[in-house]
């Protein structure tokens, strides 16, 4: 091939080289997210597109999540859920085969719903499977050709790439859990030691009362086994895109009414006052209503474990010029300003916290993902003796 001449060969070498950069590129690469983004980019490059996405397959629901995209952003594309039985994607991931299409909007295999809540309108389009031996993980999609139409380069320079692609994807993610299994296996240690002594204890107790505390101490370990497994995976999911958002636009104050329902009665019980704040006639807010609920109840949860008797909660909500703030005020124990830093940690507890209440240290871990998959951001204050107080940050969005 010569670089005079006919300006396609031109192209189609320049092509190349940039999939052999982008191969060498995604081979050194563990952040799954970073590892995506890395991806698109180079699907839309290579193939000349306006752009390019990801949809990863959840064989547990059946279903192709958008995870990465050179123009949708991430809370947008958190609730795009295409299903396998009748769509594009669904077709490509099932028939393993690349498939051209010059209008999607005449083939009966488009789902049409992506279109109507993100308003991008497909017209050609080039997707292939992702497969990691021979089992499917997803689909590579370019979506509307620049010049002319989709042809056989194009879908053996984004063929190539997927290959490679797919096999950095899974990857980063065995990468991103073994990380997380080890840290699990370090946390479940402590309460199986528990439940072992205990064990080992009730054989040579005697006395009935002894014996009674020792099945305290096993209802209770097992108990705190059960809530680590639940937070562990919720937090796995979060950490793995497979958590679905489910966004709409709902009423802030019904939700923090709620929360406060649900939590009264414990803060009662410790003689504390639990309070909300809602600016009257608020529009509504735009996000995975239960997701943010979740968020809440983690925060006051807290606000109560980390408080003393008489201690005030106060649940806030205003609507600043661009966004959203919902803030968790306690007068509580506060956090010591080296500690701060680490809260969002995942498994972090402040020194001494065992002492005071039981947990897992993911409450807030889990906080943070749900929050950042919203785009937006969750901040803590705290005044050793004083209190703390939590924030987070949303965007306003369109409502
Ligand atoms: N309101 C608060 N006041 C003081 N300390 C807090 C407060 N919220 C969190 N912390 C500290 O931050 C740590 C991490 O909080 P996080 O909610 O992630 O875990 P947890 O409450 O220990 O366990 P979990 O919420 O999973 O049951 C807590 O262990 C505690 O030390
Ligand atoms: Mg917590």
């Amino acid at each position: 091939v010569t670089d005079a001449g006919d300006p396609g060969a031109i192209g189609l070498l320049a092509r190349y080289r940039r999939l052999l950069e982008t191969t060498r590129q995604l081979a050194s690469t563990l952040d799954l997210n970073a590892l995506l983004n890395q991806i698109v980019q180079a699907a839309a490059d290579l193939t000349d597109a306006e752009a390019a996405s990801i949809l990863l397959y959840d064989p547990a629901k059946r279903e192709l999540y958008f995870d990465a995209a050179t123009n949708l952003t991430a809370p947008l594309m958190r609730g795009l859920i295409v299903p396998v039985e009748s769509s594009l994607a669904g077709w490509i991931m099932t028939h393993n085969e690349p498939v051209v299409i010059a209008d999607t909007q005449v083939d009966p295999r488009h789902f049409s719903g992506i279109a109507r809540q993100t308003h991008i309108t497909t017209e050609s389009m080039l997707g292939v499977p992702l497969m990691v031996k021979e089992r499917p993980i997803g689909v590579l999609e370019a979506i509307n050709k620049l010049h002319g139409q989709f042809d056989a380069e194009d879908v053996d320079l984004l063929m190539a790439l997927g290959a490679q692609a797919a096999v950095a994807i899974e990857n980063a993610r065995l990468f991103q859990q073994s990380d997380l299994i080890s840290e699990l296996v370090h946390e479940i240690r402590t309460p199986l030691t528990s439940l072992n002594m205990a064990a080992r204890l009730m054989q040579g107790e005697a006395s009935a009362a002894g014996r009674a505390q020792l099945v305290a101490i096993v209802a209770e370990e097992t108990n705190r086994l059960g809530e680590l497994t639940t937070a562990f995976l919720d937090l796995a999911r979060l950490e793995s895109g497979r958590a679905p958002f489910q966004v709409q636009a709902f009423a802030v104050a019904e939700m923090l009414a709620e929360c406060v329902q649900l939590m009264q009665g414990r803060a009662a019980a410790d003689q504390m006052t639990l309070t909300i704040e809602v600016a009257p006639d608020l529009p509504r807010l735009r996000g995975d209503r239960d997701k943010l609920k979740q968020v809440i109840l983690n925060l006051v949860s807290n606000a109560i474990k980390y408080n003393r008797p008489g201690g005030a909660i106060r649940v806030q909500a205003v609507l600043e010029a661009d966004e959203w703030r919902l803030t968790v005020r306690d007068t509580g124990v506060g956090i010591p300003e080296e500690s701060l830093g680490r809260v969002f940690e995942k498994f972090y507890r402040v020194p001494g916290a065992e002492g005071t209440a039981q947990g897992t240290g993911l409450g807030l871990a889990i906080c943070k993902q749900i929050v950042e998959a919203h785009g937006g951001q969750i901040t803590v204050a705290s005044i050793l003796g004083e209190g703390t107080t939590f924030s987070v940050c949303l965007p306003r969005g369109e409502v």
